[in-house]
């Protein structure tokens, strides 16, 4: 943007969203270029393919402003969670959403199991013990020369359990523990935790950001310059760098998330409604939904509701899989927060065992609520009668 920093600041994020990250040269595309080289002519800034490129920079140029940090385009979601775990140094202490994504989980287990990392689980949903929790790791012999994290997700994927993020980091930085928050199911525009104290934010933005199911990508935001750099140097040596093709994808995603934000979520109310009321239907977790444990906690930390939820079918793990047979327009698969509504029994997969085996997850799309609505009810008519 042209207009200087004072104007800048009172943008709303949706409109931050449409115009961060362009290039501002006279004549200059409105689009950042697709930069397919390798290479650079020495003597310049730019030097070598896996450590710089302008569409990564356009990206992270948008991405940063709406996180309020300056952030780091990875090639994967994990790939950027990888870099920030790796920050902890062997021997360090990870407390960590004991139901986080399974990606992280199962990272976080791989490196306990190699001896690199100590790792504690704990239900982010009550502050009291995983501070508790926090405060056993700060106080363990070897932590202080190691140091420690304190992993957070909130939402929750697929519990969609909500975190006191403000009271947890707190907390966590009152025992000296570095917070980090993996924002994929809120995004940028529904809660920001680096205001809130985080020191490094995580998102797939293989997810809502791009939107489209298209790419796989990730990103890493700190206000933090060490970390940064830090950051910066696991990218080029760990060699996981986005493709600028994906990263032109998903920056055209983000230039429509607030609108496709503002549909899939007014749909995902709808729907946790309608399942309340559905028979046959129990668990409806929608952090919307005022009798949500984490409702008015959400309210006070989110600018919204977010696109997911989750319900439990009566029936058992064999109708919940055949509600994922049975649907016409919403389609059965893994993954969340493209325009395409996807539904999954997530207790399918290894390393879910502690799931409901009937829960299933819904990321809402912008398909028309009430069509959304007759296809689950069919699923849920003809799964239910099998
Ligand atoms: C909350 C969350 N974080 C991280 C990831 C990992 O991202 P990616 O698949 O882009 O590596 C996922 C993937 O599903 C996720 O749901």
């Amino acid at each position: 943007m042209t207009h200087g920093d004072d104007r800048r600041t009172s943008l709303d994020p949706s409109t931050l969203a449409v115009h961060l990250g362009r290039p501002e040269a006279p004549g200059a595309p409105v689009n950042a270029a697709v930069e397919l080289s390798a290479t650079f002519r020495a003597g310049g800034a730019q030097t070598y393919g896996r450590d710089d490129n302008s569409t990564w920079d356009a990206f992270e140029v948008a991405l940063g402003g709406l996180e309020g940090g300056t952030a780091l385009v990875f090639g994967s979601g994990m790939a950027a969670i990888a870099a920030v775990l790796e920050t902890v140094a062997v021997g360090g202490w990870v407390v960590a959403a004991g139901d986080a994504y399974n990606g992280t989980r199962r990272f976080l287990a791989d490196a306990a199991e190699r001896g690199r990392l100590a790792v504690r689980s704990a239900d982010v949903a009550d502050t009291d013990a995983t501070l508790a929790m926090c405060e056993e790791v700060a106080s363990a012999p070897n932590r202080r020369s190691s140091g420690g994290m304190l992993w957070l997700e909130s939402p929750t994927n697929p519990l969609l359990a909500i975190a006191d993020l403000p009271a947890l980091i707190d907390g966590a930085h009152g025992l000296g523990l570095t917070v980090a928050v993996d924002n994929t199911f809120a995004s940028p525009l529904l809660q920001s935790p680096l205001e809130m104290g985080a020191d490094v934010v995580v998102h797939s933005v293989t997810k809502l950001i791009s939107g489209h199911s298209d790419v796989v990508l990730g990103a890493a935001v700190t206000r933090s310059p060490e970390l940064i750099e830090q950051l910066r140097t696991r990218r080029s040596l760990h060699g996981a760098v986005p493709g600028p093709m994906e990263t032109f994808l998903a920056l055209r995603g983000l230039r429509t998330l607030a609108v496709r934000l503002e549909r899939s979520q007014a749909s995902a109310a709808d729907l946790a409604e309608r399942l309340m009321a559905r028979a046959g239907v129990s668990g409806v977790r929608y952090p919307g939904l005022p009798d949500h444990p984490g409702h008015k906690l959400a309210a006070r930390q989110m600018r919204g509701f977010g696109t997911m939820l989750a319900f439990e079918v009566s029936g058992g793990a064999e109708v919940a899989e055949a509600v994922c047979q049975s649907v016409q327009l919403i389609t059965p698969g893994t993954s969340l927060g493209g325009v395409e509504s996807l539904i999954e029994r997530r207790a399918r997969w290894s390393g879910e065992s502690h799931l409901p085996p009937a829960l299933l997850r819904l990321s809402v799309g912008l398909e028309h609520p009430d069509d959304l609505w007759w296809d689950l009810d069919q699923a849920l008519v003809r799964a239910q009668a099998t």
